[in-house]
């Protein structure tokens, strides 16, 4: 399952012209693709699923393919370059096709998608470390907020990118770095299930795994945020 060439094209310029919100040069690898889809692939009855940031497709032409058929399907993209070469795809790709009733691309920010009802499955390519920490904060508490109780998180982060970088800055920069330290870990020490490793990604990267407690409510499945990223 490779990406078509003029994926990697279009990501990279998207790259150069969005580098905060694109935050990648490459588009994930299939090694990182599998990874993030494992839950979802484990899931057995009818799944809402929720991608976050799809970029070119390269997660979610995994997730078409796990699609099934009583399964619904949102994807979440700011970039309306991004979303409108998915939304082609689910028009003239049969393997999206195939699931184009039970799919939707919403293009807005994460902070301004309103869901009809919580999601089994998110799964999320947001560059975070790119964010500032509020932002960082408010959207964990959307991952979570969008969760059915015992739904699971799945979202991958760059190797080792957060401390190499807090070990070369001062002042402002590396209080933001400490504080998207603080709010992941919050999140990590009570919800993580699995952490994988995937060496074979540009750069390499972990995949966090992460459930909501299944006796915790989805009070809110609303997302609402204060702080701009574009
Ligand atoms: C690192 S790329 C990941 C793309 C793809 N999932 C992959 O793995 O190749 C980050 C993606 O998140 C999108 N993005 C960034 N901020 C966003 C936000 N606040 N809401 C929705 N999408 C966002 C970018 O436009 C980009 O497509």
């Amino acid at each position: 399952m490779r990406l078509p060439f003029a994926d990697h094209f279009i990501f990279f310029r998207q790259f150069r012209e969005r580098f905060k919100t694109t935050g990648a040069i490459a588009p994930s690898s299939g090694f990182l693709a599998r990874a993030m889809t494992g839950p979802l692939k484990q899931h057995a009855g009818p799944t809402r699923i929720l991608e976050i940031g799809p970029g070119t497709g390269a997660v979610t032409r995994h997730i078409v393919r796990a699609v099934k058929e009583h399964d619904r399907f949102d994807l979440v993209e700011l970039n309306e370059r991004f979303a409108g070469l998915l939304q082609d795809r689910f028009r003239t790709d049969p393997t999206y096709a195939r699931v184009a009733d039970r799919s939707e691309v919403h293009v807005c920010p994460l902070q301004e998608f309103k869901a009809e009802a919580p999601y089994d499955i998110v799964i999320s390519g947001l560059p975070l470390n790119n964010f500032p920490a509020d932002l960082v904060r408010t959207i964990f508490k959307s991952y979570f907020d969008l969760l059915a109780p015992g739904g699971v998180l799945s979202y991958f982060e760059y190797m080792y990118v957060r401390p190499m970088r807090k070990s070369i800055c001062r002042g402002a920069e590396r209080e933001r770095l400490t504080s998207l330290d603080e709010t992941m870990n919050s999140y990590i020490e009570k919800h993580r299930f699995k952490k994988s490793w995937v060496f074979v990604n540009l750069p390499p990267a972990w995949v966090q795994h992460l459930r909501k407690d299944a006796d915790e409510s989805a009070s809110d499945t609303s997302s609402a945020v204060g702080s701009e990223t574009k």
